[in-house]
């Protein structure tokens, strides 16, 4: 089929990558002329496992082009995918002018049907928004072409987005129950066909309950992680192990195992603007949610935890102090930067007087470019982060290790080399990484997330 993928970035350059893997026809456009000189170049401009190689294969079979020509990207799809970015505004709602700003421009260039597809993250109502931005151009040439607005939110997970794209646990898609809706709902069905070859996987629902679905999942999983935060802070302080508590709550199947790991706090693109738009959504329509009030004020206080056990080690005043930090992306295998909790720690650290040194495996350009963005007021706080090229690099002379993110490669390191290189033998695990016994035995002094367990010796 003829897939055009508005918008490059991490949704819609997997997309459109594992659609041509399928044997689309796709035209991915993006307004960022660097970022389509990368992909043209042979480049890929975001650490994704699995998707440079997929871009390079179908690229060079000719099923997959990269450009900046809006006139071309709408000739080209009879299905057009909208995936550009939803940014939170300034009062939490999803910011939609790059959404409106897609569908004018397919509105402004469209002959004959399209089916128009949302699979950026958009509240509720949306998909009537984007049809008004189109039916405006379309009034204005006087062209009588048509289209149906179908809601395809996506679910794919940074760090396993190729995975997660090529095996879907579902596939939700909103479409409306008439006969240009009917249209669209057979090339939705073509299209996602292959995916639901061993079983069906496809959800099919209206369009308003679609848009609604995105939001419902996404806010499920921040309110679990909240919870367990606010659990482990209470076991830090009745004695309690949250790990153990953890396996003995998951194994329930009401419950489950997943997103359920205490840590320092949720980040990323997704939850907090998720969880801020769907508060502002009820505004607007006269309710409160107070579960998502507590489930963000939870994850804003987690996120200076370590910053508050580093302090109650090591005082307030942390002039003349130095720190690791191992991890900066606000989870592992991604270069994501956005709303990571490492920013929230290095702020704390560095505007206390310490310096440190951090690590992370892939994000340290993007981390460069959002810390001068963090620290424009006072940037003489730049020069005091030393980026490590190993994690045992990072060590030297600090009196302590931070860990924010919990990359594989931090989870087995060789704790005697970790004890030497550290002026102090002291851990603070954002992410619950090692067992605090363990720890104790190699004479390590570890403080993790709710783990300050009690026993009578
Ligand atoms: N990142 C995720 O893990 C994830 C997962 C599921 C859903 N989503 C949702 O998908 C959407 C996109 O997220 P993302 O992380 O891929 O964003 P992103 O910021 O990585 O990419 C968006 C891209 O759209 C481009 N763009 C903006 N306006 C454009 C226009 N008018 N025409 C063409 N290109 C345009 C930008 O230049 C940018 O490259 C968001 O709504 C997000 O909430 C993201």
């Amino acid at each position: 089929m003829k897939i055009t993928i508005i918008g490059t970035g991490y949704v819609g350059l997997v997309t459109g990558a594992c659609l041509a893997e399928l044997g689309n026809d796709v035209f991915c456009l993006d307004l960022d002329k660097q970022k389509i000189d990368i992909l043209n170049g042979g480049g890929i401009p975001i650490h994704e496992p699995g998707l440079e190689e997929i871009v390079a294969r179908n690229r060079s079979a000719g099923r997959l082009v990269f450009s900046t020509d809006i006139a071309a990207s709408v000739a080209h799809g009879d299905v057009q995918f909208i995936a550009v970015g939803t940014p939170p505004d300034e009062d939490g709602s999803a910011d939609l002018q790059y959404v409106l700003a897609a569908a004018r421009n397919i509105g402004k260039h469209m002959q004959g049907f399209k089916v128009i597809v949302d699979k950026s993250t958009v509240p509720v109502g949306t998909a009537e928004r984007v049809a008004n931005a189109i039916d405006a151009e379309l009034k204005q040439r006087g062209s009588n072409a048509t289209y149906s607005v179908v809601s395809n939110p996506e679910f794919l997970k940074e760090g396993a987005a190729v995975e997660d794209f090529m095996r879907p646990d579902r596939i939700v898609i909103g479409c409306d129950d008439n006969s240009l809706g009917n249209l669209a709902r057979a090339h939705m069905k073509k299209l996602y066909t292959p995916f639901n070859r061993n079983h069906e996987r496809t959800y099919w629902m209206d369009v308003r309950s679609a848009e609604f679905t995105k939001y419902a999942a996404n806010a499920m999983l921040a309110t679990r992680i909240s919870f367990m935060n606010e659990l482990a802070n209470l076991a830090d302080r009745v004695g309690v192990d949250i790990e153990a508590v953890r396996h003995g709550i998951g194994s329930d199947p009401r419950i489950g195992h997943s997103f359920l790991y205490a840590g320092c706090g949720y980040g990323g693109s997704c939850f907090p603007k998720d969880v801020q738009a769907l508060e502002r959504t009820a505004q607007d329509y006269g309710q409160d949610l107070l579960i998502l009030h507590a489930v963000e004020a939870v994850n804003a206080k987690q996120k200076q935890v370590l910053g508050a056990k580093i302090m109650a080690r090591f005082g307030a005043d942390l002039s003349g102090k130095h720190f690791a930090v191992w991890g900066l992306a606000f989870k592992p295998n991604t270069d994501d930067m956005r709303a990571a909790s490492s920013r929230v720690l290095l702020g704390e650290l560095l505007r206390a007087g310490a310096t440190v040194s951090v690590y992370d495996p892939v994000a340290v350009p993007e981390a460069k470019r959002v810390f001068a963005l963090d620290f424009a007021e006072n940037p003489e706080l730049l020069e005091n982060i030393h980026y490590a090229t190993t994690p045992m690099g990072a060590l030297d002379q600090a009196d302590a290790l931070a860990i924010v993110t919990e990359w594989k490669a931090f989870r087995s390191p060789d704790f005697e080399q970790v004890k030497a290189r550290l002026k102090h033998a002291v851990i603070f695990d954002g992410r619950n990484l090692f067992e605090p016994a363990l720890m104790t035995d190699l004479g390590l002094e570890y403080h993790g997330i709710g783990r300050s367990v009690l026993t009578r010796s």
